[in-house]
């Protein structure tokens, strides 16, 4: 038993807290349910379903819509001195509550990329479902070993083309600061359009299809992300824009093929949140963290399964065709990409210094978050008290 705290390196939490995340996973289900039952897809395969967006579209699925699911994603359990990663506690919370409900649900934890793992998930639809209707493909991560040569392959968040200067924040200790990056190579993009670009939901797709575990009319979604021109240099004129649009250019194909047997793939583009695979991004930080605030102030705001839950309702199930834009994906994103909250965070961000950082920022929103990610500063959870890191 080990008392467990927040450690922060390099804006990565190296812990997760088992009661913090348990609790975090239960306040996202109690949001769904208190939305009320929906109509949706029974048998879903969410792939990256252990954090952020990927594990509450997996809530939104069983706990509002009663769905069997399938959750793929990439963990680390806890040691006797060591806490688990979040993700891992999270999936384990997520099983606790599923079987207490009576919904079935199964967690396959390894590399999503390996074939390996896609044999092993295949297997479990075919004897636990037969087929899947939904698939979820939510995966961020920073590399990926290519199936078929062995070669690992490492995405880098750097501008194209020109050094990236901008306005930053050191997001623990609230200092603004200049953030600056560096050109990638020719060969960093093809890598990082390698590890987060449409590839490996290409080749999920033609698996699940090939073993007919997909079924007829089965509607698959991948998530990207669009953003401000704040942000445009380091992230869609970026590497990893690169990779959105070879993902979104993936969904075209994708959807050409499902189409003919009734189904279709699509590209939600959701709003920049606070998530262990976003806190990473340099500038993206202090544009989150002043989004936050001006969403706040408008009633806007949502976090990962307020996105899901709209996701679902409005856009997805919600009975009519779905609204799209004019490149054929779903704009989740309507509310951040208002003019009068895009005006008001470029207003804050020319003015916001590390003295008046309150007045414009929402810091304490953005650092409760990250830390709710991993499981800190629930309420109810006695920190002080010592746990046991492999259960929840
Ligand atoms: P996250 O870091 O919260 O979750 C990533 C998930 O991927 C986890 O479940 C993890 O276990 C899984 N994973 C990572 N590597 C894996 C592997 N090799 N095999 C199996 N599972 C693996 O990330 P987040 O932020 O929810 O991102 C998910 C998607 O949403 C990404 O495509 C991201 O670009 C997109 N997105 C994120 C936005 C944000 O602001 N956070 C905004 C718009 C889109």
């Amino acid at each position: 038993m080990i008392v467990i705290e927040p450690r922060i390196r390099n804006n990565v939490c190296i812990t997760a807290h088992p009661q913090g995340c348990a609790a975090q996973v239960r306040a996202q289900i109690h949001y769904v349910r208190s939305r009320g039952a929906l109509a949706s897809p029974k048998r879903v395969l969410v792939i990256g379903a252990s954090n952020g967006y990927g594990l509450a579209a997996r809530i939104v699925s069983a706990f509002g819509s009663g769905a069997a699911t399938i959750g793929v994603a990439y963990e680390r359990a806890g040691e006797p001195h060591r806490s688990a990663t979040a993700g891992w506690y999270n999936s384990a919370a997520f099983q606790q509550e599923a079987d207490h409900d009576g919904l079935p649900a199964w967690n396959i934890n390894g590399d999503a990329f390996t074939e390996a793992v896609k044999d092993e998930t295949i297997d479990r639809i075919q004897s636990k479902l037969g087929e899947v209707d939904f698939v979820v493909y939510s995966i961020a991560a920073p590399r990926r070993i290519d199936p078929a040569t062995g070669e690992i392959f490492s995405s880098v968040i750097k501008p194209i083309g020109r050094p990236f200067r901008s306005k930053g924040i050191e997001f623990i200790t609230g200092r603004i600061t200049t953030m600056t990056a560096e050109p990638a190579t020719e060969a960093e993009v093809a890598h990082t359009v390698k590890v987060m670009g449409g590839e490996d939901w290409e080749l999920w797709i033609r698996r699940l299809s090939h073993e007919k575990v997909l079924a007829p009319g089965a509607l698959t979604i991948a998530l990207s992300y669009i953003g401000p021109e704040l942000t445009r240099a380091i992230y869609r004129d970026g590497t990893i824009g690169r990779a959105k649009a070879d993902l979104e250019a993936t969904a075209k194909r994708l959807d050409a093929v499902l189409k003919t047997s009734g189904g279709s793939a699509v590209i939600s583009v959701n709003k920049a949140l606070v998530t262990r695979a976003s806190a990473v991004i340099p500038g993206v930080s202090l544009y989150i963290s002043l989004l936050y605030k001006a969403m706040k102030e408008r009633r806007l705001h949502e976090g990962c399964i307020q996105q899901m839950d709209r996701l679902y309702r409005n856009f997805l199930f919600s009975g009519e065709d779905i609204a799209k834009d004019d490149e054929g994906r779903i704009r989740l994103d309507d509310w951040e990409m208002r003019s009068d909250v895009q005006q008001a965070v470029a207003e804050s961000w020319e003015k916001v210094t590390t003295e008046n950082l309150g007045q414009y920022a929402d810091m304490d929103g953005f650092r409760d978050e990250f830390l709710r990610h991993h499981g800190f500063g629930m309420p109810g959870i006695d920190y002080s008290m010592p746990v046991d890191p492999t259960k929840i």
